[in-house]
């Protein structure tokens, strides 16, 4: 028989406490697990960053989150021409992949409110990336919605 007073186990998938680098480290690597294995996403990123190449992007993502939330100051590139490059492969399905990829793997490696803040800048990114792409295309930029 179990005691009454034997402690409950922990949570099987308990919820991240704090926000920190590991934590940051985990939402970036988990992301692009899944893009790289993404039908649509996997073939545009693996036509860009080669297989021994990954370690450096992931390396500067994880500045670039840690920039965002946490305001270390690490990341000091230049987010657009990269994303103005894409071409074609920088469709709205594409970004919208994205953001659908972003919010789970944030929600699940985060606190909430560390999720929610991740959530809302890579939205608002994406959203100034589609606005830059188009008005480069020389497109009607006020058909693009948030
Ligand atoms: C259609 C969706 C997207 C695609 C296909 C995409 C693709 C890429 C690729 C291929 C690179 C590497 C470029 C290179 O090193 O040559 C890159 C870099 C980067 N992406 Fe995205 N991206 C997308 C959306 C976003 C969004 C929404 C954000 C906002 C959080 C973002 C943030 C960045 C940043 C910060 C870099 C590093 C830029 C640098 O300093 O070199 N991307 N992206």
């Amino acid at each position: 028989m179990i005691p009454a007073d034997t402690p409950s186990p922990a949570p099987q998938a308990a919820e991240p406490r704090a926000l920190d680098e590991e934590a940051i480290f985990r939402l970036v690597h988990r992301f692009y697990d899944r893009v790289r294995d993404d039908a649509l996403l996997g073939p545009v990123f693996g036509g860009r960053i080669a297989p021994e190449a990954w370690p450096v992007h992931l390396a500067k993502m994880c500045d670039f989150w840690s920039s965002v939330l946490l305001k270390s100051g690490r990341y000091e590139g230049r987010p657009l021409p990269p994303h103005l490059a894409l071409g074609d492969d920088a469709g709205e399905a594409a970004f919208a992949r994205w953001l659908a990829l972003f919010r789970p793997t944030a929600l699940q490696e985060l606190p909430p409110a560390a999720a929610q803040a991740a959530i809302a800048h890579a939205e608002r990114m994406a959203y100034s990336f589609r606005l830059a792409i188009a008005f480069h295309r020389g497109e009607d930029t006020t058909r693009i919605a948030p």
